[in-house]
């Protein structure tokens, strides 16, 4: 059994395990989620995750009464047995066991073991797990839920660096038309299906977030946008990943065309896009009239999107995009107002395996511009 240690949005992250994997979880709460996946499996894909910033096998559910310490204590002997280096650190989330003493019995059974005791935290952050991982060390993370212990013993962590790169040293960059984060740019890519043998079209492609994360995919990448300035900078960002060395090579056009002109590229499999989402907007709108008349203006794209894709795209293929979420001021504080969206069900439908997870939201702190993330698959 593979525990995943959900991302900063869990029912995204969530999302794409499912897709990705093509099965539901046995067990969610809060941020994990255990699957019945094998080792190997999970290995091969985990670099592609988006949302998930590290992985562990469940070496033991025990149950959670008195003097679990024992058994815990057991469990981790046999596990560090066997390894080279017998160095580890340990987060515990609801048992309570003393950690010092708990150290103190598995050194007196255990030659050679260490406990990397600087590392006190509830939950280690991926930086610090990674660091242990990367000396030869190892993590185990003890969670008590429903009258169990899960012991899990992390095998992967996401690598920091890859996404502080991606997301912050690109040349191109505006901050004013609002850039998709590179991890949900990563997620909406696996929401979509699309695999290296398919081709992703984006027909709002920006600075080519989205057009980025599917080369580093080995994904070919078709992006159309209305602005020449936008398509300039987004073949700089494109070209920086190879000169990067990020990617041997970038399979992708780029070209100025707007959606209403679109022609159509019969070798799309996928739509994975973030239109307009309305003017920068830097404060909560005063009113909850003045959000719906901000959606009343952008609501047309959107319109025109789902009548292209629907076009464009064949039987069970995927549309993946963002809709805007407006903050907007109530009486008592603060609200968000999530546009309706007018998809017609004889041409879409929501992926089975997602039907029972309510709205997908990216809302990061003082947003007042959120996103929802749509997922439709073609009727
Ligand atoms: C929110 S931005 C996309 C940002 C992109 N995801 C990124 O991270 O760089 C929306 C883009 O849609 C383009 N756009 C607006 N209306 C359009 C239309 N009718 N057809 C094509 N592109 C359009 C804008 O030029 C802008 O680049």
């Amino acid at each position: 059994m593979i525990a995943f240690f959900l991302g900063s949005h869990p029912e995204l992250s969530l999302a794409e395990l499912r897709l990705v994997f093509n099965k539901k979880e046995l067990k969610r709460w809060l941020g994990i989620a255990l699957f019945d996946i094998e080792k190997e499996e999970v290995s091969k894909q985990f670099f592609a995750l988006g949302g998930t910033p590290r992985y562990g096998t469940v070496i033991a559910e025990l149950d959670d009464k008195n003097g679990i310490e024992s058994e815990l204590l057991e469990q981790l002997k046999a596990s560090l047995l066997s390894e080279k280096r017998k160095e580890y650190i340990l987060s515990l989330f609801g048992v309570h066991v003393n950690k010092r003493q708990f150290h103190h019995d598995l050194k007196l059974q255990l030659s050679g073991v260490k406990y990397d005791g600087k590392f006190e935290e509830a939950q280690h952050s991926p930086a610090v797990s990674a660091h242990v991982l990367k000396r030869g060390g190892h993590e185990f993370s003890a969670i008590a839920h429903d009258k169990k212990v899960y012991l899990i013993k992390t095998e992967q962590v996401q690598d920091a660096q890859f996404w502080s790169i991606v997301d912050a040293e690109r040349p191109s960059r505006d901050m004013k038309i609002g850039m998709l984060p590179a991890k949900l740019a990563r997620m909406m890519i696996n929401l979509s299906g699309v695999t290296v043998e398919g081709k992703i079209w984006d027909p709002f492609v920006g600075q080519a977030t989205i057009a980025m994360q599917g080369a580093i995919l080995g994904i070919p990448v078709l992006g159309t946008d209305k602005a020449r300035d936008s398509i300039e900078k987004a073949k700089q960002n494109m070209s920086w990943l190879v000169k990067k060395g990020l990617v041997s090579q970038a399979k992708h056009w780029l070209y100025p065309e707007s959606i209403e002109k679109a022609k159509p590229d019969y070798d799309i499999t996928g739509i994975v896009t973030e239109p307009f989402l309305g003017k920068p907007h830097f404060k909560p709108f005063s009113s909850e009239f003045l959000a719906k008349k901000e959606w009343q203006i952008i609501n047309r794209l959107y319109g025109t999107l789902l009548q292209i894709a629907s076009r464009s795209l064949r039987k069970g293929q995927r549309l993946v995009f963002v809709k805007p979420v407006f903050a907007f001021l109530a009486n008592n504080g603060g609200r968000w107002y999530n546009p309706p969206l007018s998809a017609s069900s004889e041409a879409w439908k929501v992926p089975e395996l997602l039907k029972d997870l309510g709205s997908l939201l990216w809302v990061q702190r003082d947003n007042v511009v959120g996103r929802e993330i749509i997922i439709l698959e073609k009727r």
